[in-house]
């Protein structure tokens, strides 16, 4: 596969999305990063600038999906994106003390974490496909897997993801458009560190995001990451519910 030219991140302010454009930024690589926070997007373009990149940088709130889509049809109409990493999330726990999460930000989770990148991902599929190739990455989260009581938002927008993510990948392979998966346990970024509770088999974000690009390189269809990840996945698929169930209340960190 050809390496990518022109590559887009989403989540570039933050703690993995930067570790990807620091990761993909060389004199080759023309990178469009989108963000929020205007100083920490500036930060993470000045470093890849410094590493030789052209960067174009665009802030814009994914909750507004519709303005999202347009803004990417006009970036691929400017210069055809040969990579998308959609790595822009929200994570969330309950309140300390709530019994549920606080149903505006189930919504917004919804928002950010499912709908944005999966009509994104679905518009330059699309796109992709017509002109017969280019590579798309989801980052959801190993949380799709188990049914976190204090992170029902969470979870399940991710399992939603990665299903989405499974059906984009099959039907749109035969153009010639491959669809990464990326389901990570704990990566040390901001979001990571405003989550309660111990986070075995931390990965660095610099870490995370070679083991991505590698994944992206290969177009592989799921990547769990680190490994002992994929065997708490068959763990919960294999125990009985009953177990199961007492099991993940138990996991509920204390301070939630
Ligand atoms: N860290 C972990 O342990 C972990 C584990 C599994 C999966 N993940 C996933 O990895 C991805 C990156 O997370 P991270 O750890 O790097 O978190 P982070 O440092 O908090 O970064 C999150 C990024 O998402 C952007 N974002 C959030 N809400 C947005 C919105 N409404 N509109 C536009 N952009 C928005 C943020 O933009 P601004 O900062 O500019 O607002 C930031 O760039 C997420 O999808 C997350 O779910 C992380």
């Amino acid at each position: 596969m050809t390496p990518p030219n022109h590559i887009l991140i989403t989540g570039a302010s933050g703690g993995l999305g930067g570790a990807l454009a620091r990761q993909y930024a060389a004199p080759s690589r023309s990178l469009l990063l989108w963000g929020r926070d205007a100083a920490r997007l500036e930060g993470v373009a000045a470093a890849c600038r410094a590493a030789g990149a052209r960067v174009v940088i665009r802030m814009l709130d994914l909750s507004d999906s519709g303005a999202a889509i347009s803004a990417l049809d006009e970036d691929d109409a400017t210069n055809a994106i040969d990579l998308a990493i959609f790595a822009a999330g929200l994570g969330d726990t309950r309140a300390p003390g709530a019994l549920v999460e606080d149903a505006a930000q189930v919504a917004r989770l919804a928002l950010v974490d499912f709908v944005a990148p999966a009509a994104l991902a679905a518009a330059l599929a699309d796109r992709m496909a017509r002109r017969g190739g280019g590579g798309i990455v989801l980052i959801g989260s190993a949380a799709a897997f188990h049914a976190l009581p204090f992170a029902a938002g969470y979870a399940g927008s991710k399992a939603g993801l990665a299903r989405f993510a499974e059906a984009l990948r099959i039907g749109v392979k035969p153009h010639g458009v491959r669809v990464t998966l990326v389901s990570p346990g704990f990566i040390d970024t901001a979001a990571a560190r405003r989550t309660p509770g111990p986070k075995p088999f931390l990965m660095r974000p610099a870490d995370a995001a070679a083991r991505i690009a590698r994944a992206a390189a290969r177009g592989q269809a799921h990547a769990i990451l680190p490994w002992p990840f994929v065997w708490l996945r068959w763990f919960d698929r294999l125990l009985p519910r009953a177990l199961r169930d007492r099991l993940l209340l138990s996991l509920t960190p204390p301070e939630v």
